[in-house]
């Protein structure tokens, strides 16, 4: 009788453990987290830059003010990709001047980039680059420079 209890509470405490940690890891948990930082759709280069791939699951990438999300593109823009520098940022100049040089990328501190100085062929290429991605992936938001403009 004593086994038999002994062995109830074994098995007692091993599924309070194992459910304890299903709820840790519970994907759909997480997701509603994740979901909570996202404010109405606007982010500022600040809140964007989490969505690296790396302190989220989910990539963002900003073109002229709009956030796409290019998780889908995972193997371009997420950890070791080879434009995973774009991930969570405004890859705006980047696009622009065709170049992942991390000096067309603005510190996320900073206001956002304005463009104002690119030339006819660059404000061309960022155009096509802007199509690209308006046929490929979601708009899930705009950059702002602060979350209620
Ligand atoms: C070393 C020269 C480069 C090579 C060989 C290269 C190669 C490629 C290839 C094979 C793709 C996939 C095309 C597809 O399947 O749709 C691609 C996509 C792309 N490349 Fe490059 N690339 C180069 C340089 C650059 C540079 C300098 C940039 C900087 C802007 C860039 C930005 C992109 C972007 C944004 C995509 C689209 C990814 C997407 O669809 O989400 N590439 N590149």
């Amino acid at each position: 009788m004593l086994t038999l209890i002994l062995v109830l509470i074994v098995i007692f405490f091993l599924a309070r453990s194992i459910l304890s940690d299903i709820s840790v890891t519970n994907p759909f948990g997480a997701k509603e987290k994740e979901d909570e930082t996202i404010i109405e759709g606007k982010f500022t280069p600040l809140t964007l830059a989490k969505y690296n791939g790396k302190d989220s699951p989910k990539v963002f990438i900003a073109v002229r003010k709009r956030v796409f999300d290019v998780s889908q593109g995972s193997s371009f823009y997420g950890p070791g990709g080879p434009y995973a520098n774009f991930a969570g940022r405004d890859a705006s100049r980047g696009l622009a001047l065709n170049s992942f040089d991390i000096a067309c990328l603005t510190p996320i501190t900073e206001p956002i980039d304005d463009l104002a100085d690119l030339t006819a062929p660059e404000i061309e290429s960022l155009d096509h680059w802007e199509e690209h991605f308006e046929n490929k992936y979601p708009v899930v938001g705009t950059l702002s420079e602060n979350e209620k403009a």
